[in-house]
């Protein structure tokens, strides 16, 4: 938690000019990339062709979030197209923690998420084993919904227990963050923000961006 990432969601981008709107994110920390398979989510967008293009055409890192079945199977295959970090969901995984190692060893962070339903508690124990934790504060699978303010206290809750282990782990949240919505988040304890249509939906996304990080600081 030594500072503040902001990462655009490009399920708010123009899919078919997608080099233009990852110019337009050079400010950004990460670039969020949502992989969904119609199976763990009721939508589709894209698969590893996709997302080793976009690892090609991006100024920033990738930061991989995987709505999908069986992410064992398949997400070790975003780490090795050169993913920064790659995130899967603690409800569609068989083994977590083989997985998350497996993540490392090839040289991602590795990233589990948590659906608004899901406790954290159960990641308590193995917080380690994780670079980042993504707290939804949507039900995955669209852009552009209203924030879910009854998160938060989940989100701070898996904060303190962080602190209290002294853990490095990175808090993310992802669905319905924007300036009106970001303190709160920030306050609850997350230090990575998530944002597609506050920032694809900007005249200026670069602009937004840094609107974002400000509004976080509050
Ligand atoms: C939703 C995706 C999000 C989405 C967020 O399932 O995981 O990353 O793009 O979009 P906004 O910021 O518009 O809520
Ligand atoms: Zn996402």
């Amino acid at each position: 938690t030594d500072s503040i990432r902001i990462n655009p969601s490009i399920l708010a981008a123009d899919f078919v000019n997608m080099q233009r709107d990852l110019a337009r994110i050079a400010a950004a920390d990460f670039v969020h990339v949502d992989v969904m398979d119609n199976h763990f989510v009721p939508n589709l967008t894209f698969g590893p062709q996709m997302v080793e293009r976009i690892q090609a055409t991006s100024p920033v890192p990738l930061d991989v979030h995987l709505m999908i079945d069986d992410p064992d199977r398949w997400a070790p295959g975003y780490a090795e197209l050169g993913a920064a970090s790659v995130t899967f969901h603690l409800e569609a995984a068989h083994e977590p923690v083989v997985l998350a190692r497996r993540l490392r060893q090839i040289g991602a962070r590795a990233g589990v998420a948590v659906k608004p339903a899901t406790p954290v508690e159960q990641l308590f124990d193995v917080l380690d084993e994780f670079d980042q934790i993504l707290v939804m504060t949507v039900e995955p699978g669209f852009g552009g919904q209203g924030f879910m303010a009854e998160q938060l206290p989940k989100l701070r809750r898996l904060a303190d227990e962080a602190r209290r282990r002294g853990s490095a782990v990175w808090l993310q949240v992802d669905g319905g963050i924007a300036e009106s919505t970001i303190a709160r988040a920030a306050e609850a304890g997350a230090d990575t923000f998530v944002a597609g249509s506050a920032v694809f939906g900007a005249h200026d996304p670069d602009a937004a961006i840094a609107g974002l990080r400000l509004a976080a600081a509050q």
